[in-house]
């Protein structure tokens, strides 16, 4: 520092017209929850700062409450994935299980009393399960599946991209087919482009998207993973306010920052986590970049190696922030018979 001072003198430049020779900020990565075996599908709840996320194969829907400092969970009777709250009731969560999706009704203190499944999935793949899923800015829930993941590999192409509305509960919309692993999701600003990942793919695609209708089109190759000096799947994403996103890599240890308008590679964040599974704005000023991470399919030595591989962190001075993320608007409360039926708007 000492040297720094003298060489500002000699050169009798004021101060403040020389660029920072250090930057000011470096992102800070905090592991926020204890590890559970695959935390997966984060998601913000900005009407009471609640960060949602899944322990999938266990069934665990966990809350943890940014106000108090507290992590409650549930378990649910099958593999979960995702959790999002719903537009017109904050208690009223809509989750992907098993092959279906499903309503919760959960203050985050006493146990739920119902689970109500609202549309069956994936059919004709009875080893399939559910897994990455986000509502857009209609309320429509876009959920994936991917095909059964045992010790010899995935089955692929039995994966499916749904769109789920309560127009169609009977029937929900397949919307991209076959897929291996269905994850990612993320809209731009502008509310007219959808970004998709099929993690064995290795890419990042993007679609036009027509709000009005849900419907994508032109798919088109953003980026490729294999042309970068990194490991890994990208796995779920989430965008920020300059429409960057921030995709996790599962079996890279890292989330990175991708320009999505010409695909470059902008910023590279290490995790202590080897198979860090998706990332999802959040905080007060939605400047907080949580991010999930699992242990499941680590070796006893690298559960040594890393000891925090299976909790949230939360990475802090990141220099962006992220939209408001959108809730889910099939039902109004676990009883409406309805849905869709009497919709209150959110301010
Ligand atoms: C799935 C995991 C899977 C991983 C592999 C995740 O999205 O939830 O079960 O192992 O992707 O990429
Ligand atoms: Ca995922």
């Amino acid at each position: 520092m000492a040297s720094t001072v003298i060489t500002f003198l000699a050169l009798a430049v004021p101060i403040w017209s020389l660029p920072p020779l250090i930057p000011t900020q470096y992102p800070g990565v905090y592991q926020l929850t204890e590890p559970v075996d695959h935390a997966e599908c984060p998601s913000w709840d900005d009407r009471n700062n609640i960060l949602y996320y899944v322990n999938i194969h266990d069934g665990q829907v966990y809350r943890y409450d940014y106000e108090q400092g507290t992590v409650n969970y549930i378990t649910l009777d099958g593999e979960v994935a995702p959790v999002i709250p719903s537009k017109r009731d904050p208690n009223l969560l809509i989750v992907g299980l098993g092959r279906s999706v499903a309503a919760v009704e959960w203050d985050g203190v006493s146990d739920p009393s119902e689970t109500r499944i609202l549309a069956a999935l994936a059919p004709d793949f009875p080893t399939s399960r559910v897994n990455d899923g986000k509502a857009d800015k209609q309320g429509r829930l876009w959920i994936g599946t991917m095909g059964y993941e045992g010790p010899d590999g995935l089955t692929p192409d039995e994966g499916i991209l749904y769109q789920v509305t309560c127009d169609n509960l009977d029937s929900p919309l397949v919307e991209i087919a076959p897929v291996n692993i269905s994850n990612g999701l993320a809209w731009n600003a502008a509310n007219d482009k959808f970004y998709y990942i099929d993690s064995p793919s290795f890419l990042i695609v993007e679609y036009s998207y027509n709000d009005e209708t849900g419907e994508i089109s032109d798919r088109r190759v953003v980026f490729d993973r294999t042309a970068h000096d990194l490991l890994g799947d990208p796995d779920g994403m989430t965008i920020d306010e300059d429409d960057n996103l921030w995709v996790a890599l599962y079996g890279g240890g890292r989330v990175i920052k991708i320009d999505s308008s010409n695909g470059d590679l902008l910023e590279i964040v290490p995790l202590p986590a080897l198979d860090v599974t998706s990332a999802i704005w959040g905080g007060p000023d939605l400047d907080i970049l949580y991010v999930t991470t699992s242990r499941v399919s680590l070796t006893d030595e690298q559960k040594l190696e890393q000891p925090a591989a299976g909790a949230v962190f939360a990475i802090v001075n990141l220099g962006t922030k992220g939209r408001p993320t959108f809730e889910v608007d099939l039902l109004g409360s676990i009883d409406d018979e309805t849905c869709g039926a009497k919709k209150v708007l959110r301010e």
